[in-house]
């Protein structure tokens, strides 16, 4: 079959990679795509939230399968834009509709929908204009830290974690009042600090059925030893060794589950990945974030892992097959790490030329995936914070994490700059 993915990170990267592999894969489209993606399919110029241009294209090239990569397009209705004209109705759009992707798009939506099933997740309230002079009072009575959320999408950026009163006051007001957020900051969610180690679980769901499709630990802080300011992911490893059986129970009976037969009962239609981003508070799992997506750069870990075939999978969601499915898992260890911009997540400079891609991506078990890259007269410089990301796999995660930096370290730019203590708590 023809299929279309969207977006152009190392996530769609990574989807390229692993889709193009596939009995059932014909011809492959990226909108818009990445020097990465281009080895694999067509990147054609358009961009993921131009829903006509995308149906034009589906039309054009007999698209039956569309990927999804970033959440925007998917809480702009990108799913209910296909399934509702008859003339793409029948194009298997992976992603959840309008409504469920709230689950994401609205962190108040999310909590609720998670207090209605009795999913654990830190306790909260919610505040906006209206009762704005509540939350001020709530916020000084609530124990430290304090979390505040703005509401919607804030490109990853609209969650603070304060660790003063009068530091979550100014925060407080800062999003409400003053709209740091815009729209998305009208409404908050504040809430308990939930004190343990993140996991991020991925499941593909058909709104009834799962299957969980692989976990990893991803590492968001600039610096080394978890420092510095929050930035997209600058590296992941998978499989996490902490979850083991027993805790992947625990979060299967009380988290997945739930989750999967709260969307059934409410009629949410989700045809979908499905991204639990959990705290681990002393082995027992608590939901953090809901994500109607893949994650990036843990794509860039679990579709590596991953041996059962993506297209198939896909192609089940929509068959009423998923719950027949048998995943598989490569052996050993995974770790991908992200090399990024000097000067990121702050401001940092383009258009710098990247040496030693392909001399990467030929050492054994090794893959580069491209994130923020473009082509300059048939170069490929450097178009964004997160630059690539380099995947490898060992015997022992130390192994895998030695492998990924030995193939960064046949790649140069000018001021590149990416962790070297991936996965450093783990013996
Ligand atoms: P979110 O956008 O909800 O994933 O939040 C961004 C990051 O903030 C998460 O990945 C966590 O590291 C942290 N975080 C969010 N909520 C909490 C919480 N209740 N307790 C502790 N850390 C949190
Ligand atoms: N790496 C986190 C995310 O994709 O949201």
């Amino acid at each position: 079959m023809n299929i279309l993915i969207i977006g152009s990170g190392g996530r769609e990267n990574a989807l390229a990679w692993k889709m193009a592999q596939s009995h059932q894969s014909d011809e492959l489209f990226i909108a818009p795509g990445n020097p990465g993606t281009a080895a694999f399919g067509t990147n054609v110029p358009i961009q993921v939230n131009d829903f006509a241009a995308l149906k034009a294209l589906a039309l054009e090239k007999n698209i039956e399968l569309i990927v999804v990569g970033p959440e925007e397009p998917l809480v702009n209705g990108i799913y209910d834009f296909f399934n509702e004209d008859p003339a793409t109705a029948s194009i298997n759009v992976i992603g959840p509709s309008a409504q469920a992707a709230q689950l994401e798009g609205s962190k108040a939506f999310s909590k609720h929908f998670m207090q209605r099933h009795k999913i654990p997740t830190a306790s909260y309230a919610e505040f906006t204009l209206e009762n704005y002079e509540q939350g001020l009072a709530y916020i000084s009575a609530h124990a430290l830290p304090i979390v505040l959320k703005a509401d919607g999408l804030a490109a990853g950026k609209g969650v603070i974690i304060a660790t003063t009163h009068q530091q979550a006051l100014t925060s407080y007001k800062e999003m409400l009042q003053d709209k740091q957020f815009g729209e998305a900051s009208s409404k908050l969610v504040i809430e308990q600090f939930l004190e343990g180690i993140e996991v991020s679980v991925f499941a593909l769901t058909d709104g009834h059925h799962y299957q969980i499709i692989g976990h990893a630990k991803d590492y968001k802080r600039i610096g080394e030893g978890d420092t510095g300011l929050n930035t997209g992911g600058m590296g992941c490893v998978s499989p996490v060794p902490f979850m083991d059986e027993a805790f992947m129970q625990k979060v299967e009976s009380t988290i997945i589950g739930p989750t999967i037969q709260g969307i059934k009962e409410e009629g949410l239609v989700y045809k979908g990945f499905l991204f639990f981003g959990l705290m681990n508070c002393g082995g027992i799992p608590y939901v953090i974030e809901y994500n109607c997506r893949l994650g990036d750069p843990e794509t860039e870990v679990i579709l590596p892992r991953l041996q059962t075939d993506l297209v198939s999978l896909l192609a089940a969601t929509d068959n009423g097959t998923l719950e027949d499915v048998n995943i598989q898992y490569q052996e050993g260890a995974y770790a991908t790490v992200m090399a990024v911009s000097a000067g990121y997540p702050g401001a940092y400079p383009k258009d710098i030329a990247i040496q030693g891609i392909e001399l990467a991506a030929s050492l054994p078990e090794t893959y580069v995936f491209q994130a923020g890259t473009g082509f300059q007269e048939n170069e490929v410089v450097t178009k964004g914070g997160r630059v690539l990301t380099v995947t490898a796999t060992g015997p022992s995660l130390k192994a895998a994490v030695m492998n990924a930096q030995k193939g960064l370290s046949k790649i140069q730019f000018e001021g590149m700059y990416f962790r070297k203590d991936i996965g450093y708590e783990f013996p």
